[in-house]
């Protein structure tokens, strides 16, 4: 099947909707600015508001912000008094961000971390001891089994980890892949089955952003962060 096929079900799938002008704005200033097309698509945007409403969460952890397409998928899902933290590494991403967001109308909601995630997770423990309903993991894939312990510490009983583009057109499938970002995320997928603490899912998606994946992890009841 053909990436023109996948791209006009995407289509078709958002068509179904009204024209969602917030995040169509989105798209266009991220563009703008100069960043790169790799938000998620419409539809797993709508994804990602189905399961942050589906349990109910109230306090979010991305990791990986770009231009804030997610962020204010992810947001908007919240309930008035939610949170959301979002972590980036560039401090020019963080700015077209924060204009995406406050657009959105979800500046008192979203707070935008600028610096290397690793090195801001602590204080963002520090802030949030009692940890995050849903983390979704979408920045530099070779530190992705980083960012997945980190998840771990940041989760309580019931928190989904996200972590996207897991597949990566098949790559994954590939033990002896000399491309670290290839390693990174078989290591997380790796970590999460072996993690007797989770429960975990793994999809292989195609749509208008090409064939790729994403998995998800609920942590279990019971169990200590
Ligand atoms: N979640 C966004 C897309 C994120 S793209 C969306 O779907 O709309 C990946 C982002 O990760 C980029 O903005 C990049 O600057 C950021 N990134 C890369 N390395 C990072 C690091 N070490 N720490 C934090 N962010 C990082
Ligand atoms: C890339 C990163 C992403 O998070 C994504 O969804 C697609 C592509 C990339 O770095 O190429
Ligand atoms: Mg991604």
């Amino acid at each position: 099947m053909p990436q023109e096929v996948w791209t006009a079900v995407d289509d078709f799938v958002t068509s179904l909707s009204p024209v969602d002008s917030v995040l169509e704005a989105i798209v266009t200033e991220t563009e703008r600015a100069g960043l790169p097309a790799i938000s998620v698509s419409p539809a797993q945007g709508q994804l990602l508001a189905v399961l942050v409403r589906s349990i109910g969460a109230e306090s979010i952890l991305e990791i990986g912000t770009l231009g804030g397409y997610s962020a204010v998928c992810l947001a908007r899902a919240l309930p008035n008094d939610g949170r959301m933290v979002t972590l980036d590494v560039d401090a020019m991403h963080a700015t077209v961000a924060r204009r995406n967001i406050a657009a959105a109308g979800l500046t008192d909601r979203v707070t935008v971390v600028v610096g290397p995630a690793l090195d801001t997770l602590s204080s963002v423990h520090s802030d949030h001891p009692g940890g995050f309903d849903l983390i979704f993991i979408d920045a530099d894939k070779e530190a992705y089994p980083e960012y997945w312990s980190w998840s771990l510490t940041l989760s309580h009983p019931g928190t989904l980890i996200i972590a996207d583009n897991v597949v990566r057109e098949g790559a994954v499938a590939d033990a002896d892949s000399h491309d670290p970002r290839v390693q990174g995320v078989r290591r997380l997928l790796e970590l999460a089955a072996a993690e007797p603490r989770v429960s975990t899912g793994v999809v292989q998606t195609v749509g208008a952003k090409g064939y790729d994946g994403f998995s998800v992890s609920v942590l279990l009841p019971g169990a200590q962060p």
